[in-house]
């Protein structure tokens, strides 16, 4: 039997025997990003033996680096940040077949001589080579590299074949509606959607697949996974870190932009989709966007289906931690929320009336991101709550970082001759279960988008469907300047008006 059937977890894994010769291009290779988590994820593909036979990585940037160079830098970033160790004799194969070529983003000559050394790496190998274009710049330059790489062809080559190119586009996907469609427009013109990764690296995590495999492979969970047995839905992606030294890129961002737009609309779509018709990504795919279409628009304004705020000087872990409009760079006016939470209302069959509850924002009391599934509770005819029962409704949590996991709150019996009851939770912890060493999200993502399985993207259509949802908001947010921004002590779960949104409907927050 083959591992995939033996163990549904490898399943994805075992698709790397389709991933043909490849050429990897980083743009922004200096970069944060590619140190951090692009080289350590090329490496551990290397050292899991998933890489291609012929596999080349090709550093592009607009500053001169020599191939030794970069190879040194390439390997002082896999000490730092891999997962595991540098293996000298895995690294030296990678290496071997890493080069560097430097260039300006919105130059086309630059883009001619990256054209040539793709194809002199070609040549060495001796056939057909894909090229997967990583785009990890700050997204100024997103459009130009587009427009290049369709100028010189590289876009265009093998299209029509298995070894055609491939673009990965890193977040943000544009800022509003009108840039993230503008930016669909410059791909489009350059590339077919199939050639096209847009990456939100949430997708990448284990957790997140899991959901797909919970959902529709327990029979326990699908009949509940409706208006008639669900309650409500709350997912939470909190940050215990502020701005940092990143205040500047912050201020034209805010909570909204920069985690709920992408991120938690994703893990929204993923819980409450319908099922898929197969396993493929279009069909995976039609099923977020159906239910992304499906969300009714947020109510707006001061009684509305959203709360915004910034925090204010507070205690995280015991130290002082100052407020957001102490940071270095922030405006003392400043208009960006650091925490956003939403309201959303989903019209479909199987949603109508169930609350979707979304939060995200900095300097909570600790990092999480959850998706946590709060049932109906039964009648309490023989078990009300009181002094003796002590009962809670059940909630069933994906927790996607930290300590991936899964669990469950139910009622229990506590041992004794008299009949009292409290709630315990069963746990299901991804380290305890599988070990600790399991792949990060970009490991899965760029190895997917050298096999060209698109399943772990995100659409074209997908995104310009959230940005449409998340557009008047920030376009009311804008024009309310600091009007109706609440504020919470650096180190709480968030402002009184995120919870009077869920008072309103007799719920409040989880503190997970
Ligand atoms: N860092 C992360 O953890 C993270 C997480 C999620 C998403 N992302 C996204 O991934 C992308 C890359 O992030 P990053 O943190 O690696 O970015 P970065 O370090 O600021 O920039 C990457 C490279 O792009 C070039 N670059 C920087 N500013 C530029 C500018 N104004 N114009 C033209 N080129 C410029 C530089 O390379 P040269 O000077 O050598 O050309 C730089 O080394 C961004 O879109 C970011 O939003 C990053």
């Amino acid at each position: 039997m083959a591992d995939s059937q033996r163990h549904p977890f490898l399943h994805g894994l075992s698709k790397h025997r389709g991933a043909p010769p490849t050429v990897v291009v980083i743009f922004g290779a200096s970069g944060d990003l590619t140190a951090r988590k692009l080289i350590p994820a090329v490496y551990n593909l290397g050292v899991d033996n998933l890489l291609p036979t012929d596999f080349h990585l090709v550093g592009y940037g607009r500053k001169e680096i020599p191939d030794d160079e970069f190879r040194t830098l390439a390997a002082d970033a896999i000490k730092e940040f891999s997962r595991r160790e540098l293996d000298d004799e895995v690294w030296g194969r990678i290496a071997g077949n890493t080069t560097y070529v430097a260039g300006g983003y919105d130059d086309p000559e630059a883009f001619v001589r990256l054209a040539d050394h793709i194809a002199k790496i070609e040549r060495q190998v001796g056939r057909d080579v894909q090229a997967l274009f990583y785009i990890s710049t700050p997204p100024s330059v997103f459009a130009p590299i587009l427009r290049n790489l369709g100028a010189s062809g590289l876009a265009g080559k093998h299209l029509g074949q298995p070894h055609h190119a491939k673009v990965i586009i890193e977040k943000p996907f544009g800022r509003d509606l009108a840039s993230a469609r503008e930016l669909n427009g410059t791909i489009r013109s350059v590339f077919e959607e199939h050639q096209v990764y847009r990456i939100d690296h949430y997708l990448g995590k284990e957790t997140v697949q899991d959901l797909l495999v919970q959902r529709f492979s327990n029979a326990i969970f699908e009949p509940l996974w409706n208006r008639n047995f669900i309650d409500s839905v709350q997912i939470t992606v909190a940050e215990e870190v502020g701005v940092g030294t990143r205040g500047g890129y912050y201020e034209q961002s805010g909570a909204l932009r920069d985690m709920i737009q992408n991120h938690t609309m994703q893990l929204l779509a993923l819980t409450a989709r319908e099922p898929p018709v197969s396993l493929d990504a279009e069909s995976i795919r039609d099923e977020k966007v159906k239910l992304l279409k499906a969300i009714q628009p947020l109510r707006l304004g001061p009684d509305g289906d959203v709360a915004r705020a910034q925090y204010a000087a507070g205690m995280i872990g015991g130290k002082p931690a100052q407020g957001y409009l102490e940071e270095e760079g922030i405006a003392a006016e400043s208009k960006a929320e650091t925490y956003a939470a939403l309201r959303l209302s989903i019209n479909n069959w199987r949603w109508q009336g169930v609350p979707f509850y979304l939060r995200s924002g900095k300097r909570m009391a600790r990092r999480v991101s959850e998706i946590a599934i709060n049932f109906k509770r039964p009648p309490g005819t023989l078990f009300a709550e009181s002094e003796k029962f002590n009962l809670a409704g059940n909630t069933l949590a994906f927790q996607i970082q930290p300590d991936e996991g899964l669990s469950l709150i139910l009622n229990a019996k506590i041992p004794g001759l008299e009949t009292r009851t409290q709630p315990v939770k069963m746990n299901f912890r991804y380290a305890t279960t599988f070990g600790s060493n399991t792949p990060e999200a970009y490991e899965r993502l760029v190895l997917d988008a050298m096999i060209g399985d698109g399943t772990l993207f995100i659409r074209g259509d997908e995104a310009e469907t959230s940005w449409k949802l998340c557009t008047p908001l920030l376009e009311s947010w804008s024009d309310a300047g600091r009007k109706g921004m609440d504020s919470y002590p650096a180190g709480s779960w968030g402002p009184a008006s995120a919870d009077a949104l869920l008072a309103k409907n007799q719920h409040h927050w989880r503190q997970p």
